[in-house]
C-alpha cells in the first residue's frame, strides 16, 4: 500500500493538482518561536507555516511554558478551560491563544505547576521527576482543546505528545467528537522515548490490559512513544535514512520490530530548512549579509566571529564551526578521541554548545589547551549559533545517528562546507566531494572512527588550500535546495491519503 500511495502522489505532483484544504492540528511539545531545545522546535515552526502556504488549515496545540506566558506575545485568554483526569483526580487547566503566519491558531494548554518552570524537561539536577504527569496532561489537555473544532488530522510529535494518539484510539467512547480523526506521529529521535516506570501506569487512566509488550510495555516500563507508534494510523521519520535505519537492531532502540511490522505505515521525510531564518541573505543576527555572487560578506562574518570567540583574525586560516548538544549522539566521544590530533592541524575551531558535563569539560579543556586555537562557548545562544554558521568555513556533524540534523542544511546555505558522518538526514543532505568530477556539497565519512573523521576533515583542509576550487564547492553547497515546501508536500500528500 505503501508503495502505491509514494506512485498516487508522485503523480499528483506532476500533474500539479492542488492539495485540498485539510484540517491538520499539529500538538507538538516545543516550536519556534515560542519554546525551544532543539531541532524539533524549528521543524514544528517551519513546517506548519509552510502546510499554511499550501492551503492546509493548520493549528497547534503545546504548553504554555514559561518563555510563551512571559514572552513577547500577545497571548489571548479567552477563558477556555480543560478539566483532565490524571489518576483519580481531575487536573484543571485553561488555554491561552495567538496567531501565527496567515492565521494559524496557537493554542497554549497551561498549567503553571507543570509547565511555569525554569526548563522544559530537564533541570541541572536531572529530568523533571513528574514529566510522565506533565506529558500525560499535556495529551488530555490537547484531546480537550480539539473537541470544540475536531481536525480531520491530529499529528503528533515524538514521546511528549504520542499519548494524545493512545487516549484517543484506545478510548474513543471518551472522544466521540474526535472519532474520525486520522493520526500521525513523527519520530524525530528514538533515543527518547518517554520511558516511565509502571508505579506511574496509574496516572494514564488506561485499561491494565495494555501493559503488554505489543503496546504500552516496554521491557518492564511504560513506554509512551510505543504506544502512540502502535495506535497511530501513519508514522515518519525525520529522513528517508532514517526511516530504513530504525528498522534495524542497531538504530531501532529495541523498536525495530515493531517499525519492521509497520513498515507499510511509515514514511520518512527529509525536513527543510526555513530559509527566511537561516539564510545569509536574510539573516538579521550576522556582521554583514551575503549570497553566492557576493561572497565578501561571508568574510566580514569571519572576521566578526573570530573576534567575538577571542581567536586571532586571519583570513587564510581554516576555520572550523560546531553548534550543538554536546551529547554522545552528536559525536562527542568521536572528537573527544580525537580532539588534539584536530586542533594539531592548521586550523581554528570554535564551538557552541552545552549537554553532559563530562563532554563541557572535555570541550573547555581544549579551548584551554589550545588557548588562540580553540574556542569554546558552553550555553544555548541563538544570536551567536548564526554567526558560526555565516563565519565559519567549515561545519563539523560528526554524528553517531542523526535523525535529520538541522545544522548541516543551514551550513550548506551559509556556504560553510559540512564535514558530516554518512548517517540518517546527514547521509541524504550532504554529497561527498569528488575531486575527479569536482562535484559534491561537502565532506562526508562513514565508520564512526577517528581516523574517518580526520581523512575527510583534511580532504577539505587541501580543498580549502585551492580557493578557486574552494569558492566553486562553496557555490555548489549555497545552491543547494532544502526549503520546506517540498517537504511540506509530502506531508499534505500524506495527510491527503489518510482523509480519502
Ligand atoms: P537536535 O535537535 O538533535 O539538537 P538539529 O540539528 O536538528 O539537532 O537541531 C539543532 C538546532 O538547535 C539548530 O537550530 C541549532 O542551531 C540549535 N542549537 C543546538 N545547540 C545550540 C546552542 N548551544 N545554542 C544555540 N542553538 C543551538
Ligand atoms: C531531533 C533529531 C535531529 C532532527 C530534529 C528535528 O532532535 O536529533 O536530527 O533534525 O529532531 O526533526
Amino acid at each position: 500500500m505503501g508503495k502505491q500511495q509514494t506512485k498516487a502522489g508522485r503523480e499528483r505532483r506532476k500533474r500539479k493538482e492542488p492539495i485540498g484544504p485539510v484540517k491538520i492540528a499539529m500538538v507538538s511539545p516545543e516550536m519556534v518561536p515560542f519554546a525551544k531545545t532543539g531541532g524539533l522546535a524549528d521543524m514544528a515552526g517551519s513546517l506548519c507555516p509552510a502546510l499554511e502556504r499550501l492551503g492546509l488549515k493548520v493549528s497547534v496545540v503545546m504548553p504554555a511554558y514559561r518563555s510563551v506566558i512571559h514572552g513577547n506575545f500577545s497571548l489571548i485568554d479567552g477563558g477556555l478551560s480543560v478539566s483532565v483526569p490524571i489518576s483519580d483526580r481531575q487536573v484543571e487547566g485553561s488555554i491561552l491563544q495567538t496567531k501565527l503566519g496567515q492565521g494559524m491558531a496557537v493554542h497554549f494548554i497551561r498549567c503553571d505547576r507543570y509547565f511555569d518552570r525554569e526548563a522544559l524537561y530537564t533541570a541541572s539536577e536531572g529530568d523533571y521527576v513528574d514529566n510522565a504527569e506533565r506529558f500525560v496532561f499535556l495529551a488530555r489537555a490537547a484531546l480537550e482543546a480539539l473537541r470544540p473544532n475536531p481536525p480531520q488530522i491530529l499529528h503528533c510529535h515524538d514521546w511528549q505528545t504520542a499519548l494524545a494518539i493512545v487516549f484517543l484510539k484506545a478510548q474513543p467512547e471518551n472522544y466521540p467528537e474526535l472519532a474520525s480523526v486520522k493520526t500521525v506521529l513523527t519520530v524525530h529521535n528514538l533515543g527518547y522515548q518517554g520511558l516511565f516506570g509502571y508505579p506511574d501506569w496509574h496516572l494514564l487512566n488506561l485499561d491494565r490490559s495494555l501493559f503488554n509488550f505489543r503496546q504500552l510495555e516496554f521491557f518492564g516500563k511504560i513506554n509512551f512513544l510505543k504506544g502512540g507508534l502502535v495506535f497511530a494510523d501513519a508514522i515518519t521519520a525525520v529522513s528517508p535514512t532514517y526511516a530504513e535505519e530504525i528498522k534495524s537492531p542497531e538504530q531501532g532502540f529495541g523498536l525495530e520490530g515493531l517499525f519492521q511490522e509497520r513498515a507499510q505505515d511509515l514514511f520518512g521525510i527529509l525536513n527543510g530548512a526555513d530559509y527566511a531564518v537561516w539564510s545569509p541573505q536574510a539573516d538579521r543576527c550576522i556582521a554583514r549579509n551575503y549570497g553566492a555572487t557576493d561572497l565578501a560578506g561571508k568574510k566580514v562574518c569571519k572576521a566578526d566571529l573570530q573576534r567575538a570567540m577571542g581567536l586571532p583574525e586571519t583570513a587564510g586560516i581554516p576555520l572550523v564551526g560546531m553548534v550543538s548538544r554536546l551529547i554522545a549522539q552528536k559525536g562527542l566521544d568521536l572528537l573527544e578521541k580525537c580532539g588534539e590530533e584536530l586542533l594539531g592541524r592548521n586550523l581554528q575551531f570554535v564551538l557552541l554548545g552545552s549537554g553532559e558535563a563530562k563532554y563541557e569539560a572535555a570541550v573547555r579543556e581544549w579551548a584551554l589547551r589550545h588557548p588562540g586555537k580553540a574556542s569554546v562557548r558552553i550555553g544555548f545562544d541563538e544570536t551567536l549559533a548564526h554567526q558560526i554558521e555565516a563565519g565559519a568555513d567549515l561545519f563539523l556533524m560528526p554524528s553517531q545517528y542523526e535523525p535529520c540534523g538541522l545544522n548541516q542544511l543551514y551550513s550548506l546555505k551559509y556556504g560553510t562546507i559540512p564535514i558530516v558522518r554518512a548517517t540518517g538526514g546527514l547521509k541524504d543532505s550532504v554529497i561527498d566531494y569528488q575531486p575527479k568530477s569536482r562535484s559534491g556539497t561537502g565532506f562526508v565519512f562513514g565508520p564512526y572512527e577517528p581516523a574517518a573523521l580526520l581523512d575527510a576533515l583534511d580532504r577539505a583542509l587541501n580543498l580549502f588550500a585551492r580557493p578557486k576550487g574552494w569558492e566553486a564547492l562553496v557555490k555548489r553547497a549555497m545552491a543547494a535546495d532544502f526549503s520546506w515546501d517540498r517537504s511540506a508536500r509530502a506531508y499534505a500528500e500524506m495527510y491527503q491519503r489518510l482523509v480519502s
